[in-house]
């Protein structure tokens, strides 16, 4: 295509980005050789006391990353070998990977609503006698629909796990995500909404999963600071096997965000808004609507459904936007039954995962085809770029899409490609 376009195409640094003071702020503890804490110094407690306030719930514990808060979640909840635990099979390998090292049974559902969430409905033919918890997802930041999930969990008597890596900011009915559960989680690492570079929190209502969480991922100082109940004091000079503390550097980073969320969603949601009004009569190429009373917070993923005259293009639809110059891609990671590990085990069977028995398997590889069909359309916008109140970038995007999509509705389709991974 050699059309020339009106709007200038220029990203602003890839987030995460930081502000000056932040940075002043690290390198004043770098010059104090405060690098580490082993404690429960001001800039945990602070990130602690913000994700609290921030979901509601009255314990939170600082990690460092979003797979540790996941795992000392799994942990702290008791969860152990044999228990199922239903999963996305659309979310970030590891909301499910860490169960395998507690050697319990992880049980991919299929997509429900059209952001790719499991709804009650996709969880519910999963149960067993064995089932113990739910873990849910709010992909990509949109909610999953709550009410019925937790109901399901209550009317079973299952543990419920949220993960909000995606999620910082978003609301289901009025409430902050991450307040649903018996734990939740956020990562707060790479370019994640709030990110410490590497981080991660669990929040809970319970203060025996927080205990637990504690000692397991941090030993003498901070469990010292942390852990009351007399059946637990007397690990805390041990600890229960890990060291996942998160360091105050990555601490005052993730805070830096999270002084300035309100900002960030306002920015996100703008520049979407925007982006949904341009493309309000371009065919076949649709962003991804919210659902009433959701409100996706700080989009950690902004995507587009190939549909109509293009459906099965998506490939194709991406290579044709990326030739003029935008940052888009098929979204990051393919539904997890598709994944070697989850559909046959990992390489050389079960005994490389002590904590899975052999033959143990992982249930069921498949076939889920809502979030086949939905992954297979969608395509991910740079909403890593899309963080400033910035109309030039997405006015940029939208003119480029529309030309784009005009030009393919009029060529014959090249045959339809289903790309792996
Ligand atoms: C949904 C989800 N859960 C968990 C994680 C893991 O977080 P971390 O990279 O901080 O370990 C990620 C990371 O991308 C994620 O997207």
């Amino acid at each position: 295509m050699t059309t020339r376009f009106r709007h200038r195409l220029v990203h602003p640094p890839e987030w995460p980005v930081y502000t000056e003071r932040a940075q002043r702020e690290t390198a004043r503890l770098v010059g104090r050789g405060r690098t580490f804490d082993y404690g429960h110094g001001p800039e945990i407690s602070r990130l602690e006391e913000t994700m609290a306030r921030l979901t509601g719930r009255p314990h939170c514990l600082a990690v460092n990353s979003g797979t540790s808060a996941l795992y000392s979640a799994y942990f702290a909840l008791g969860i152990g070998p044999g228990d199922e635990v239903l999963v996305p099979t659309l979310t970030f390998p590891t909301t499910v990977t860490p169960l395998l090292l507690l050697g319990a049974v992880p049980v991919l559902c299929d997509a429900g609503d059209a952001h790719g969430n499991v709804t009650a409905d996709t969880l519910r033919p999963h149960l067993t006698p064995r089932t113990r918890a739910i873990g849910v997802t709010h992909l990509w930041g949109h909610p999953v629909d709550m009410d019925p999930v937790v109901e399901l969990a209550r009317a079973n008597g299952l543990l419920l796990i949220e993960d909000c890596s995606h999620a910082h900011g978003s609301t289901y009915r009025g409430r902050p995500v991450g307040g649903f559960g018996d734990a939740a989680v956020f990562s707060l690492g790479g370019v994640k909404t709030v990110s410490g570079g590497m981080g991660g929190v669990l929040v809970t209502p319970h203060r025996r999963v927080h205990e637990m969480a504690s000692l397991l991922t941090a030993f003498r100082q901070r469990s010292r600071a942390t852990v009351e109940d007399p059946a637990l004091t007397p690990y805390i000079g041990t600890g229960l096997g890990a060291n996942l503390r998160m360091s105050p550097l990555a601490c005052v980073l993730a805070q830096s965000h999270l002084d300035d969320l309100d900002r960030l969603l306002r920015a996100k949601a703008g520049n979407f808004r925007r982006l949904e009004s341009l493309l309000a009569d371009c065919p076949d190429l649709v962003p991804l609507t919210t659902d009433p009373g959701c409100d996706p917070g700080a989009r950690y993923g902004l995507h587009l459904a190939v549909t109509g005259a293009l459906e099965g293009r998506r490939d194709e639809v991406v290579a044709a936007l990326r030739a003029t110059g935008l940052k888009v891609r098929p979204p990051t990671t393919a539904p997890l039954h598709r994944d070697p590990l989850f559909a046959s085990g990992p390489p050389g069977g079960w005994a490389l995962h002590p904590g899975v028995r052999p033959g143990r398997p992982v249930r069921p590889a498949g076939p889920h085809p809502r979030a086949d069909a939905l992954w297979d359309s969608w395509i991910a916008l740079p909403a890593t770029h899309l963080y400033e109140e910035n109309s030039t970038l997405v006015d940029a995007y939208a003119e480029r899409i529309t030309a784009v999509v005009a030009d393919l509705r009029e060529r014959a389709p090249a045959t339809p490609t289903r790309s792996g991974r």
